[in-house]
């Protein structure tokens, strides 16, 4: 078994090589509408909102939640276990003045300790490395201010990706969880109004291949067809967890 710190390390080598490269995977026109509806659920964070928030996206790759973030008015903060990400993103957003900070961080620690009250706080596809998620979400909820929303993704283990790991142990990236026991977890973490919902039940690689309007419209009608079979969270690849402080 690899200690937690190992396994960071393991985690910042394969993003610090995958790089920039990391953004491409979302040009497909299916995959550019699945990040439309993921970022759909911050854009209903900023809602009837009037003044300025303090915002933080963990885990930033190449900013794909962060390029959302920062059309709001916001002060806002950005973490990532990756030099090579921090480094692409820093120059990225060089000249924007709502991006205050960009810093290399393993969320398995503490936030630093000026980092605080946030109000908003966005982890997509990140937590999924790590199994300690009790640990994690107590050190998100430190930093962040009394009625301050959390968004975060985790993989369901009720999916059919997770069967090879169900059926030899080996998992598609390393932790899945029930809906009951991430709930559960979330609440003892101190988060209420806990939403939990999901997107995709089919693999990602039929999204990749979806590049024209019809394989993307053909892709979302069996999505839909499943979802009314199935409901909107059972056999879902992704639970998408939105909480509050
Ligand atoms: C799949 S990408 C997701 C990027 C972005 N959140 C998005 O949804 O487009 C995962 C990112 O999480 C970062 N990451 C992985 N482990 C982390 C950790 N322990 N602390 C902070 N960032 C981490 C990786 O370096 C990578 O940039």
């Amino acid at each position: 078994m690899t200690d937690s710190n190992g396994h960071s390390l393991a985690v910042a080598n394969y993003w610090d090589k995958r790089g920039e490269t990391y953004g491409r995977s979302w040009q497909s026109v299916a995959k550019k509408r699945l990040s439309a509806w993921e970022l759909d659920l911050v854009k209903q964070v900023f809602k009837n909102k009037n003044k300025a928030i303090k915002t933080l996206d963990i885990g930033i790759g190449t900013g794909r939640i962060s390029d959302e973030i920062i059309r709001h008015r916001v002060t806002h903060y950005a973490t990532d276990i990756s030099r090579t990400m921090i480094d692409y993103c820093q120059k990225k957003y060089r000249n924007s003045k709502r991006v205050k900070l960009l810093k290399v961080h393993d969320i398995l620690k503490p936030l630093p300790k000026n980092w605080d009250e946030f109000d908003l706080v966005t982890a997509y596809r990140v937590l999924s490395y790590y199994p300690q998620l009790t640990t994690i979400l107590k050190n998100i909820r430190r930093s962040m201010n009394d009625g301050g929303i959390l968004i975060f993704t985790y993989p369901n283990i009720d999916s059919l990706v997770a069967i090879p790991k169900l059926i030899n142990g080996k998992g598609w990236l390393g932790n899945e969880i029930g809906y009951n026991e991430l709930k559960k977890i979330v609440g003892e973490a101190g988060f209420s109004n806990c939403r939990i919902i999901g997107s995709s039940r089919l693999l990602d690689t039929f999204y990749d291949w979806s590049d024209n309007q019809m394989s993307a419209d053909f892709l979302f009608t069996i999505e839909k067809i499943l979802a009314l079979i199935f409901g909107p969270t059972r056999f879902v690849r992704l639970f998408y967890v939105i909480c509050k402080k």
